[in-house]
């Protein structure tokens, strides 16, 4: 099987799944194959590894749309007619935008923008990573410089925050303990930090270096600020909600064999089947293959010779071991696979499935991407 269909008609696809499965890689691989069939994609990733940004020359620390350059292609050997474009999502530059938007005044801006809270408050109140993520796919999805866009997504604890995120940011901001908080200091001016912990502790956790009344007086400042921005944000909010469940928007559930992991995208895809929306694909990434020859203690030992590898006695024993633990893990994969295999028959929809194989290293460079590609969308056009 192969998720061609997806990248050929659709404008937005969505790689989501719960956290190390290989949303990253699987994005990125998605989005090359789409470049490598003429298409102009963007791909709007999260955090990929070091190695991996390196590779497709983009800098970790600039969130700045970088287009890889033909140099490169043509240094993995990769015939690339159509163009990838990457983006690192930066959740704190996107929320400033939406400041910015939605403010008041330019007073009222400046205010936030320069509040002390602001950053952390920006970046790590529940949903804020996720919810930026919409909102920047958003405001980029009716650029027609791009025929396709990619996004990955930032490792949630549980896949589903995805489709509430919008919803679930705002009401954080708006929450009954933010209210307390702006109330209780209100109304005395002042409050005592051990009343404001214990009922605050979730937003309070790692600011650490702000106390006394500096801190309270910076807080109920930017909670009154952005109280103004909420109805703003609510609205936003639904536009985002909305533009997600369009026919244009492919999800692609990427999961490992693992069973938790398979548990959890289940879970989700039973969510987008509540909400009418398609299971449109499902990845198994870093499969193990099942029922490959295990080699014997003669091979074994041919093989290390030819190698010219000597490891040292009873290397050809640890050799067989290994070998044979890969083949149980091919068996186990199968077997927890069973589960998905099923649950996939149910309902009207008939997602796609591609099992990507473990491979032996880490995918950190377009020729290793391009192999990914290969196996998710078939072999590339010549
Ligand atoms: N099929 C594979 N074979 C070998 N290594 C893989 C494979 N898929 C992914 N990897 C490696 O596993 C690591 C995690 O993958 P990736 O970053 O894509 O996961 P993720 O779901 O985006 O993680 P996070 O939830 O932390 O964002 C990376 O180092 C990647 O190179
Ligand atoms: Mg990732």
């Amino acid at each position: 099987m192969s998720l061609l269909p997806l990248l050929e008609t659709r404008r937005i696809v969505l790689c989501v799944g719960s956290g190390g499965v290989g949303k990253t890689t699987t994005s990125a691989a998605l989005a090359l194959a789409a470049a490598q069939r003429g298409r102009r994609v963007l791909c709007l990733t999260i955090d990929p590894a070091r190695r991996l940004a390196q590779s497709l020359g983009i800098d970790a620390m600039s969130s700045d749309a970088h287009e890889v350059s033909r140099e490169r292609f043509e240094a993995a050997g990769l015939h690339v007619p159509g163009s990838l474009t990457v983006m690192m999502l930066d959740t704190k530059r996107t929320f400033d935008e939406l400041v910015v938007r939605h403010a008041s005044s330019v007073e009222a801006r400046d205010r936030i923008l320069g509040n002390r809270l602001y950053g952390y408050l920006s970046t790590s109140l529940a949903g804020t990573q996720e919810y930026m993520a919409m909102e920047k796919l958003h405001a980029l999805e009716r650029d027609a410089a791009w025929d396709l866009i990619v996004l990955d997504t930032p490792p949630t604890a549980n896949a589903l925050d995805f489709l509430d995120a919008p919803e679930r940011m705002v009401d954080a901001l708006d929450s009954a303990v933010m209210r307390w908080f702006l109330t209780a200091f209100e109304a005395s001016g002042k409050l005592s930090l051990n009343l404001l912990a214990r009922s605050t502790a979730v937003i309070l956790r790692g600011i650490g270096k702000l106390t006394g009344a500096g801190f309270l007086r910076a807080m109920a400042e930017l909670v009154v600020e952005l109280n103004d921005l909420f109805g703003g944000f609510r609205e936003r909010a639904r536009e985002v909600s909305a533009a997600l469940r369009g026919p244009h928007v492919a999800y692609v559930l990427v999961t490992s064999p693992d069973p938790m992991s398979i548990r959890e995208v289940l879970y989700f895809s039973e969510r987008l089947r509540e909400l009418g929306m398609p299971r449109d694909a499902f990845v198994v990434n870093r499969v193990h293959p099942q029922g490959g020859p295990v080699p014997d203690a003669h091979a074994v030992a041919e093989a290390l010779a030819e190698q010219g590898l000597a490891l040292g006695p009873g290397a050809e024993a640890r050799v067989l071991a290994a070998a044979a633990d890969e083949a149980r893990r091919g068996e186990l994969d199968a077997l927890h696979l069973e589960e998905l295999r099923v649950a996939m028959l149910g309902g009207t929809d008939r997602p796609l499935r591609v099992d990507v194989p473990a491979f032996a290293r880490d995918v950190h460079d377009l020729r290793a991407l391009a192999a990914v590609a290969s196996v998710l969308a078939g072999p590339p056009p010549r």
